[in-house]
This record gives structure tokens, C-alpha cells and sequence, in this order.
């Protein structure tokens, strides 16, 4: 990843955990009032009548961002994280307007405010995701038909970027393995493929004479670690909708890898024999790797990666924190890597 210079981060506080406790319980209590604003395209304005500070301070468009079948449907029952680790975490909260401001989605710029500056015009409705290769129910389905099953529910999950900074964001979503069970992988399936969309007309990066990525963005996981109960599909944060900066409609939370493997905006899953080629393994493979595991003992050529700084940030404070191997998770992910070393398949 290049490394830009540090962009401009509002001196925000860390949202106490507590504050958002509450606010979740308003969440699941008032559901119908909250999706009432949204239809209404006044959400930033009837969760700030409740004391939302966080989001009066950020409102955003639920219309411009999530497709109108979800309006008060999915996001009238989401089931808020339990208590207890793995899918929550105590640490505090990064405010939701860091979350939605400091991001990494070149395909609308590469400093890390053109993503929330530049994506007003992305186009999330209709939204349709192609599967293929080895399963038995190929096809393009809305996104609509494949989010009916699913149950939304939210993940507390720190998210460490490779470039050694780190947030902790309250997602929502479902498990990664709901999706992939819906399109029946055969026994050939041992890797799944993701692809972001490429919109030309919406997205600055793509057309950029700046642009290093051969479009479109490509990720990838093996079938086991697709389907290990922490990998998540988010279609949403701090109980609202995905705003396009953080990979609306729906996008890939992979927590304990380093955050290029949590690819946005996906239009195609493809099941696969053979490991897949993956955007940022394509353009640097002696830096990023395709299983990039968060480990504080395999450092990048160009920095190390024993330390991370947990954002938000200001330039007289900066929170260093110690990386752990599998970003804290390796109680639940450790045994997908048995026998392997892992410093050679970074
Ligand atoms: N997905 C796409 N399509 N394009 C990108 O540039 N950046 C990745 C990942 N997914 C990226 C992407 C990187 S490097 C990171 S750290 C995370 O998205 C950042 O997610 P966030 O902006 O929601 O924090």
C-alpha cells in the first residue's frame, strides 16, 4: 500500500463504549422511527432529536446509500453483539465520523478523504451480485433475493490496516458463510473469489492517471477461512446503512487479516479449484501476500508492523498500541494456519 502523506483527521474523542451501549438499545427499541427518518431522508436529523451527537455531526443520506428495499425491513431487527469476545470488544469505539472520513477505497481517490469527498454520485440501486466457477446455483441474483435469508446482526470487530493504523467500528451484517451456503459450493470449491464494482462515471479513481490498480479490485480467501464464523458480510455500521466510502451496498470484514483483504462494494463471488489472483498480491507480491494475516513478528520491507496507531489521532496525540498476531483473534483462527509457516505466506 502507498503510504500517503497524514491526512487531515478531525480532533474527534473516542466515542465512549458506554455511549454507544445506549445508543444501540435506542437502536433496537425505536427501529421503525429511525427507518421513518430514513424514507424520509431526514435519518441524521430524527436520531439527532434523540441525542445522537455522533451522527448529527456526520448525518448521511440513507436514500443516496442503501436501496429502498431494506428500509425498514433488514434494519428494523438487527441482534446487537453479544458482550464477549470474539464479536465485540470492549475497546473504545472510533467515532462513527473517522470511520466514515479516513478511509482506503482507491477507486474514488487515493488520499484517504476522497473516498467520503468523491463518492456522492456511486449508484447502489439496483444492485446485483454474480456467482460462478464451482457451485451448483450459478447466476445473478439481486442483491435483494440473496439478503432475504439472512438475519442482520452487529460485529464489534477492530479492523488493523497494513499500513499500521487501526480502528474498532461497530459493524452490521451476516456471517460470510450464510452467503456462501446459499449457492451450494461443490467439494471442488477451495477459494472464493471477490470483485468490486467498476463504475467509470461514479468512481474518480478508476479513470485517475494515477491509478495503479488494473481494475477492478480483487480479493480472495481460502473455503475454510470463508467459512470461519468471524468472516462477515457488512451492509452496514453503527447501525445504519453502508455509506459508499466504506463499501456500500456490501462488503468483506475479514478481522484478522490486514484490512486490503476486506474488499467493498461486491458484484461477484467465484468459486475456485486454485487460489486467485488478489489486486494488492498482483501489484507488490514481496509486500502484501495473499493470506496477510495481521503478525507483529513479519514486518513489510518498507515499515514495521509490531505497532499500530489506533485512530482517531491528532498531531499532538497519538495512541500506539502493540499489533497482536491474528489482530486478537487467534483463539478462533489460529488452527486455519496449523503447520504452516507463516512468515513466508504473509
Ligand atoms: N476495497 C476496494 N474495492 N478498494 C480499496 O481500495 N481498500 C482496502 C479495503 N477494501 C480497498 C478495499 C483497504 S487497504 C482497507 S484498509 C480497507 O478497505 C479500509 O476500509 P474502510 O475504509 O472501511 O476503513
Amino acid at each position: 500500500m502507498l503510504i500517503k502523506k497524514p491526512a487531515d483527521i478531525k480532533p474527534s474523542e473516542i466515542t465512549p463504549e458506554s455511549v454507544y451501549r445506549n445508543r444501540r438499545k435506542f437502536m433496537t427499541d425505536s427501529a421503525a422511527l429511525v427507518v421513518g427518518g430514513a424514507v424520509a431522508g431526514t435519518a441524521g436529523v430524527s436520531l439527532a432529536q434523540n441525542g445522537d451527537q455522533l451522527k448529527a455531526r456526520a448525518p448521511v443520506t440513507l436514500q443516496r446509500t442503501a436501496p429502498a428495499y431494506w428500509w425498514g425491513e433488514k434494519f428494523n431487527s438487527i441482534k446487537p453483539a453479544p458482550d464477549s469476545e470474539p464479536f465485540f470488544t470492549g475497546e473504545a469505539l472510533t467515532p462513527y465520523q473517522d470511520v466514515t472520513r479516513y478511509n482506503n477505497f482507491y477507486e474514488f481517490g487515493m488520499d484517504k478523504g476522497d473516498p467520503s469527498s468523491n463518492s456522492d454520485e456511486f449508484k447502489v440501486d439496483p444492485w446485483s451480485l454474480t456467482v460462478s466457477g464451482e457451485v451448483a446455483k450459478p447466476g445473478t441474483y439481486n442483491l435483494e433475493d440473496v439478503l432475504k435469508p439472512v438475519d442482520l446482526e452487529e460485529r464489534i470487530y477492530r479492523l488493523r490496516c497494513v499500513e499500521a493504523w487501526s480502528m474498532v467500528i461497530p459493524w452490521v451484517g451476516f456471517p460470510l458463510a450464510d452467503l456462501i451456503k446459499q449457492f451450494e459450493p461443490t467439494a471442488k470449491a477451495q477459494y472464493v473469489e471477490f470483485e468490486t464494482i467498476v463504475q467509470p462515471e461514479t468512481m474518480p479513481g478508476i479513470n485517475s492517471r494515477f491509478a495503479i490498480v488494473d481494475w477492478p479490485y480483487r480479493e480472495g480467501l481460502r473455503m475454510d477461512e470463508a467459512m470461519n464464523p468471524l468472516a462477515f458480510m457488512a451492509v452496514g455500521l453503527y447501525g445504519d446503512f453502508l455509506p459508499p466510502q466504506n463499501g456500500a451496498p456490501m462488503r468483506l470484514v475479514v478481522p484478522w487479516k490486514y484490512g486490503f483483504k476486506s474488499i467493498k462494494s461486491i458484484v461477484r463471488i467465484n468459486f475456485r479449484e486454485t487460489q486467485p489472483n488478489t489486486t494488492w498480491n498482483d501489484l507488490q507480491a514481496n509486500e502484501y501476500g495473499f493470506y496477510a494475516n495481521v503478525n507483529p513478528e513479519v514486518h513489510h520491507p518498507r515499515w514495521r508492523q509490531d505497532m499500530e496507531r489506533r485512530l482517531p489521532q491528532t498531531l499532538f496525540s497519538r495512541q500506539y498500541i502493540e499489533t497482536r498476531l491474528f489482530n486478537g483473534y487467534g483463539e478462533h483462527v489460529a488452527h486455519l494456519y496449523d503447520g504452516m509457516d507463516l512468515a513466508r505466506n504473509y
